[in-house]
């Protein structure tokens, strides 16, 4: 079965399915959008989509993985929590570009992958970080992240809120200093391990931190005296504490160092409730599977001329924080390169469980996404887990802002259908009467459609590969999609 080929500036959400008009004559798009396209065309779509459907109502295979497929030679980024659509779609896109593969799960078998040639990425947002500022909106998300899963937007509350705020810049400290740093010896800038590096430095206050000093280091800062005795073995710029760290930033001119070394003075209580705050920020990459020490260290740039990269999140643990890092640093690298490149796509499939991303990042992208180049393309299995994630607001405004939203048959997204009911103006359609000798006749009226009218038909009785979703356009009742098994289709 075909699907059409062309490849269009929009995620892909079925087939136009327009029945015939109440006389018999081919039925009528009222969708602006679709308006004068014709039964089995592709439906036009919005830069952004979101498709919501109970687990098995095909949002997978009759969707998502249709769409990474019809993206073609662009970059796309392709999330799921069980590496199903990764499966369905790695073949198809190895023949377009690299395939960068970020398992969090640990679980994907060679057998889901044979013969495809694969690059194992992992993520180290030190390596993304050049500048003071880049740290301290680093921190800040790391910190926010852990806060989204209870229900808030990341903001923290109270007692917590304290001792985050305190931890913040010192964390954008050991950012830096798992970065690049000057090597005091021979002046070269070396890498310095990364975030793992970072995390295990959070863990260690290093020598006597609470006179300030240890060697090297006095209460006011870097010894300079320190040098200048031959004798003295050189200074330990590797072993991950406080203090290794503040030497590193304070090489590379950061003014987060001070902030470090102030809080090395505090009391014990103090430290350790930073230190704790710190750890708990990085501790996604205490786990083997988010370190991948043999993997490439993934940077945006890889995909600025296409490629894909997977992402398998797992079904708990580390994946929402790393996950989230990735994706809001393509787009901040795509919104830096406005109209120099391609749009990328990103696929993200079990959006809730899986990324975790801040309301405030999401919404936006919906909001401003086309403009930023980039195309989302969201699965869910009901907008009522955006409630349990972000609470009441965020998640209304995620419903009213979308504009695409491919419903599924027993999604019970009602309040979208019904919105979309009331929001859209009535149409002229055939309506047939009996007149009272029996005879029908058929007239033009206007007509108001209704939520009932809205919900997808299930499943075709004649043809089970072929399933119905309702395409709700700008909140407004859009148009009736078919959608078909990728492993029907010319996709697979
Ligand atoms: N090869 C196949 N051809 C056609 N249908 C299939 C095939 N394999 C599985 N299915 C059907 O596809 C459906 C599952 O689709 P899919 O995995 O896309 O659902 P989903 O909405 O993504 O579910 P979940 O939320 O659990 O991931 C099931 O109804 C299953 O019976
Ligand atoms: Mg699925």
């Amino acid at each position: 079965m075909s699907t059409g080929t062309e490849i269009t500036d929009q995620p892909f959400a079925g087939l136009l399915d327009v029945p015939p008009a109440a006389d018999g004559k081919p039925g009528v798009i009222t969708d602006e959008a679709n308006y004068g396209r014709a039964d089995g065309e592709i439906a036009f779509t919005a830069p952004h989509l979101a498709v919501i459907g109970k687990t098995g109502s095909g949002k997978s295979r009759t969707v998502l993985a249709p769409n990474c497929v019809r993206w073609g030679p662009r970059a796309l980024v392709v999330m799921s929590s069980k590496g199903d659509l990764s499966e369905l779609t790695i073949r198809r896109r190895a023949q377009l570009g690299t395939q960068y593969v970020m398992d969090l799960s640990g679980e994907i078998r060679d057998s889901q992958i044979k013969g495809v040639d694969l690059t194992p990425v992992r993520i180290d947002p030190c390596s993304w970080i050049e500048t003071d500022d880049e740290a301290m909106e680093m921190a800040s998300l790391l910190m926010q992240i852990g806060d989204v899963g209870a229900g808030g937007d990341g903001q923290g509350s109270g007692d917590s809120a304290f001792w985050k705020s305190l931890a913040r810049r010192r964390l954008a400290c050991l950012l830096r200093a798992g970065g690049f740093y000057r090597d005091p010896d021979t002046q070269q800038m070396t890498w310095g391990g990364g975030i793992v590096w970072a995390l295990e430095a959070a863990e260690n206050v290093g020598p006597d931190a609470a006179e300030g000093g240890g060697r090297g280091l006095t209460q006011e800062g870097l010894d300079d005296e320190v040098d200048e005795d031959e004798d003295d073995p050189p200074l330990d710029m590797a072993t991950p504490n406080w203090k290794t760290a503040y030497m590193r930033a304070h090489s590379v001119g950061s003014r987060h160092a001070d902030s470090l070394l102030a809080a090395r003075a505090m009391d014990e209580r103090q430290r350790d409730s930073i230190g704790i705050n710190m750890q708990v920020a990085m501790g996604a990459w205490a786990m083997e599977s988010t370190a991948a020490p043999g993997a490439k260290v993934f940077n945006p740039s890889m995909l600025a001329s296409g490629g894909t990269l997977h992402i398998v999140a797992g079904m708990d643990g580390a994946a929402p924080t790393v996950v989230c890092t990735v994706l809001i640093e393509i787009v901040k690298y795509w919104r830096k390169r406005v109209g120099k490149l391609d749009p990328v796509m990103m696929v993200l499939d079990e959006f809730v469980n899986g990324a975790q991303i801040p309301a405030r990042y999401t919404n936006r992208w919906i909001s401003e996404g086309r403009g930023l180049g980039i195309r989302l393309c969201l699965g869910l299995q009901s907008t009522k887990s955006l409630t349990r994630l972000w609470g009441q607001a965020a998640a209304d405004e995620f419903r009213a802002i979308m504009p695409a939203a491919l419903i599924l048959p027993g999604a019970g997204e009602t309040q979208m259908l019904k919105d979309a009911a009331e929001t859209t103006p009535p149409e002229e359609r055939v309506v047939t009467s009996l007149d009272a000798g029996g005879r029908t006749s058929h007239s033009r009226q206007l007509v108001q459609p209704t939520h009932a009218e809205l919900l997808p038909p299930p499943r075709s009785r004649t043809d089970p590969r072929i399933s119905y979703g309702r395409l709700l356009l700008g909140g407004m009742a859009g148009v009736r999609v078919r959608l078909v098994d990728i492993t029907g289709t010319d996709l697979a």
